[in-house]
């Protein structure tokens, strides 16, 4: 006979009760997981996958896995067929921040916890999730700003800046967006040229800096980047142009993954705002809590730092993504 998960669970329930099987027969039964990504767009990407999908199996839980191809029609289509599954738990980290509403009502409905990591959603009803784990990306914004304005501390003239933001509609656009600029607007010195997105991806990074020179030149004195691919993708740009990175253009970006350890060593980008993707054993430790029944905090902040190119030689080795 063939047994689906429903209808075994039900046999070991039976044969536990009848005294057949011990209690732990039972304990032993696996933990499901369904947890939808965003995509493989960056460097922090696969990171944070390769976190996700490593902690799933030192915590002994079966993971569904689907990459949404930075499409949030696909994120939709797999929390349904999570929820049709019946699995315990639902992760996913929204490629946007809108639009989750009848989703998520549709999971509650099925009484399946769904927990958000790295990115949030914007919803007046928090009782559709259970915690939202991640940074704050709107601190990373002021941090990226703070380097800045003391960088330029003595500059008379004005600071122009061009500005390659994250996936339009997604949490760390609209928030490093607004972090960096709630701290530049206290010096009306600096002065934001032109921002467009570039995806979080090297590529379009690449891109659109190609379109920034072409328009603005030699006037540009910073990048200020969302995510390092984008920043290692114009870094290409601007010296194909002609020009130095971090010399001619101060280039600042966010997550600190390797790459751009690696740029930062060879002089060619100035500072890099640490985004931890490293969010696995934490998401995995919180799925054991729900299915304990324990309470979580609403809101599990990732503790992180700044690393400017001084100090990248020294740190590069301690880098774990
Ligand atoms: O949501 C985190 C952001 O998504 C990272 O900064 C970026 O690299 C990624 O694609």
């Amino acid at each position: 006979m063939k047994l689906n998960r429903r209808t075994l669970n039900i046999a070991l329930a039976a044969a536990s009760l009848g005294g057949l099987l011990p209690a732990t027969a039972l304990a032993q039964k696996k933990i499901v997981l369904g947890f939808s990504q965003v995509g493989a767009e960056s460097e922090w990407r696969t990171a944070n996958t390769e976190s996700i999908k490593a902690s799933a199996k030192e915590a002994g839980f079966e993971l569904k896995f689907s990459d949404a191809q930075q499409k949030q029609e696909n994120q939709i289509k797999a929390i349904r067929s999570f929820i049709a599954q019946k699995v315990d738990v639902i992760a996913f980290s929204p490629v946007v921040e809108s639009g989750w509403e009848t989703v998520l009502r549709e999971a509650k409905a099925a009484k399946i916890p769904v927990v958000l990591t790295d990115r949030s959603v914007n919803t007046k009803d928090d009782t559709l999730f259970v915690t939202f784990m991640g940074s704050d990306f709107v601190e990373e914004g002021r941090k990226a700003g703070r380097w800045l304005v003391e960088k330029m501390k003595d500059q008379k003239g004005d600071v122009n800046i061009v500005e390659l933001q994250g996936t339009v509609g997604s949490a760390p656009a609209i928030d490093r967006k607004k972090g960096f600029e709630e701290i530049i607007k206290a010096d009306p010195k600096f002065k934001i040229l032109r921002s467009q997105t570039g995806d979080f991806t090297r590529a379009k990074g690449k891109e659109v800096m190609e379109a920034f020179l072409k328009a603005e030149g030699k006037k540009i004195n910073v990048l200020y980047a969302h995510n390092d691919d984008m920043a290692i993708g114009a870094i290409q740009a601007i010296e194909e142009a002609g020009l130095k990175p971090a010399k001619d253009i101060t280039i600042i970006s966010i997550d600190a993954v390797k790459g751009a350890f690696e740029a930062m060593i060879a002089g060619k980008l100035n500072v890099s705002v640490e985004c931890s993707p490293l969010l696995g054993p934490q998401l995995m430790s919180a799925v054991k809590d729900i299915k304990a029944g324990k309470p979580l905090p609403k809101r599990i902040v990732t503790e992180e730092t700044i690393f400017p190119m001084e100090v990248a030689a020294k740190e590069f080795p301690n880098r774990k993504y």
